[in-house]
C-alpha cells in the first residue's frame, strides 16, 4: 500500500540532548484521520513539528506520496501541502479552526512577501 505520508525510523534529539522521538515509523493514508495519543512529553508535538518542517530530524526519513522529502522550514511543508494547527495557546481565539489554518498558511505567504489572509479569505 502506498501511504500519503510516512516516516521511517525518524528520530529527533534536541540540542540539549533530549531524545524526543526514537526511530518512529508512522504512516497515514489518503483520507485517513489518525489520532496520536501519548502522555505529556511522549514526543507527539515533536513528531508533528518534524512533519511540518518546524524542527529538523536528527535521522530517519519522511516520505510524501512515496518520495523522500526534506523540509528546511514550515514554508517547505506548506508548499508540499502539509498544514499544522498548533495547540490552543497558539491559536487565535476569535477564529475557527479552518480560518486559523488558513490564516497560518496566508501568514506564511505574507512573510514570503505575497499576501494576507484578509485579502485571500473568501
Ligand atoms: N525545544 C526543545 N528543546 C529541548 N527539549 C524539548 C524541546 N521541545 C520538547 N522537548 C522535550 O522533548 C520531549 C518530547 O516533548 P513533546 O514533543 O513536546 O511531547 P508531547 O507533545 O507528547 O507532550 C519532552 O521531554 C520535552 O521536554
Ligand atoms: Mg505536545
Amino acid at each position: 500500500m502506498e501511504y500519503l505520508l510516512r516516516t521511517e525510523r525518524l528520530s529527533k534529539v534536541y540540542p540539549n540532548g533530549t531524545l524526543a522521538n526514537r526511530q518512529v515509523d508512522f504512516s497515514v493514508a489518503q483520507g485517513e484521520i489518525l489520532g496520536l495519543v501519548g502522555e505529556n512529553g511522549a514526543g507527539k508535538s515533536t513528531l508533528m513539528k518534524l512533519l511540518y518542517g518546524e524542527e529538523a530530524p536528527s535521522s530517519g526519513a519522511i516520505y510524501l506520496n512515496g518520495k523522500a522529502v526534506t523540509f528546511s522550514s514550515s514554508q517547505d511543508a506548506i508548499a508540499a501541502g502539509i498544514g499544522m494547527v498548533h495547540q490552543h495557546f497558539m491559536l487565535v481565539p476569535s477564529l475557527s479552526l479552518a480560518k486559523t489554518w488558513y490564516w497560518d498558511r496566508s501568514h506564511a505567504r505574507a512573510e514570503a512577501g505575497s499576501s494576507t489572509w484578509k485579502t485571500r479569505w473568501p
